[in-house]
């Protein structure tokens, strides 16, 4: 079975190229192979590449930049990703995408369930909507997971520089009214290899009986301060000399981006229980050997 994963010097797709290794051949696609801001190319490489199954990790995911490059942004996040669903459907290859909880405006207290309407309030939210809609239209067997605030040991990402900037300063301001669960890019990567395994046998079947979008998150929920709170006791725990005395709250309005963020970031993860019978650990749990994985400390 040969596993294309694009995206691979990415947070998940890094973590899938290692964990799809496990149940056969993996492609492993960097733009080099792959660039999906040539959409007229891909369908001539898929067809040399020739993948079984297709896992895309690879996104145009700078939010604020994205507001400014509205065009390349649409490219990478929906252009491509359909024209790829279109060969996949055509080559009879489950196609498994990464989307975001950005495709919704973040209204209200519930978590989002995965038949909620979409309204995002970003240029990358409204990309990578486009792309859902194009990969859903391409009819083919397909997965697409919705997930939210992705980290990694490695990686561009909120748990490396609250570690960056807990060692130079002594005060940090964090944004406490936007809510969601920060799940590890390993979580991510693993569970989806879990799932492709076990429906091994005839993938298209499960795709067609559960698949579609589906939201994968850890459980329960904090505000950007409650996560960078939880980062910086956890690297005092291991004993971590940091400059930081305090972690203050403030409001989205204190700390003006480019693209709007959703307030509600909540995942609704029954599909989740009920179709692949995944549990998800808590985001404390998932956070642990993410925060061992900086070590040594960095000076
Ligand atoms: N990060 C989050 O908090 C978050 C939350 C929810 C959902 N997601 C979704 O999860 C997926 C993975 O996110 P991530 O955080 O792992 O991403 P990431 O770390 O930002 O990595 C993005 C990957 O996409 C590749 N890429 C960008 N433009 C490309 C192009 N034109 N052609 C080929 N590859 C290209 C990058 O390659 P280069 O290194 O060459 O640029 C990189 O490997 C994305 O679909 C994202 O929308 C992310």
């Amino acid at each position: 079975m040969h596993f294309l994963v694009t995206g691979i010097s990415g947070q998940i797709g890094s973590e899938a190229a290692q964990s799809f290794a496990r149940l056969g051949n993996v492609i492993a696609a960097d733009r080099n192979v792959l660039d999906l801001s040539q959409p007229h190319m891909l369908s001539a490489r898929l067809d040399e590449l020739k993948p079984d199954v297709i896992v895309n990790a690879a996104a145009y995911t700078t939010v604020d930049r994205a507001e400014d490059e509205r065009e390349l942004a649409f490219t990478v996040n929906a252009e491509s990703p359909g024209i790829m669903a279109q060969w996949a459907a055509a080559h009879g290859a489950p196609f498994v995408h990464l989307s975001t909880d950005y495709v919704f405006d973040g209204s209200g207290e519930m978590p989002w369930r995965e038949d909620d309407v979409a309204a995002p309030l970003s240029v990358y939210g409204a990309s990578k909507f486009a792309g859902e809609q194009r990969i859903r239209a391409a009819a083919g067997h397909h997965l697409i997971v919705r997930t939210s605030w992705i980290y990694a040991a490695h990686g561009a990402n909120f748990l490396r520089t609250i570690s960056r900037l807990a060692r130079e300063k002594e005060e940090l301001k964090i944004v406490a009214d936007q809510i969601g669960a920060p799940t590890s890019a390993a979580f991510v990567a693993t569970r989806l290899t879990k799932i492709v395994q076990a429906n091994m046998e005839d993938l298209p079947a499960a795709f067609s009986r559960c698949g579609g979008v589906l939201h994968m998150a850890a459980t329960g929920h904090t505000s950007w301060h409650g996560f960078a709170s939880t980062i910086v006791e956890g690297l005092r725990q291991r004993g971590v000399i940091l400059a930081v005395r305090r972690i203050l709250p403030i409001p989205s309005e204190a700390y003006p981006t480019k693209a709007v963020r959703p307030r509600n970031s909540r995942l609704d993860l029954t599909r989740l229980r009920e179709c692949f019978e995944i549990r998800p650990p808590s985001w404390q749990a998932l956070l642990e050997p993410e925060i061992d994985g900086l070590a040594p400390p960095q000076t």
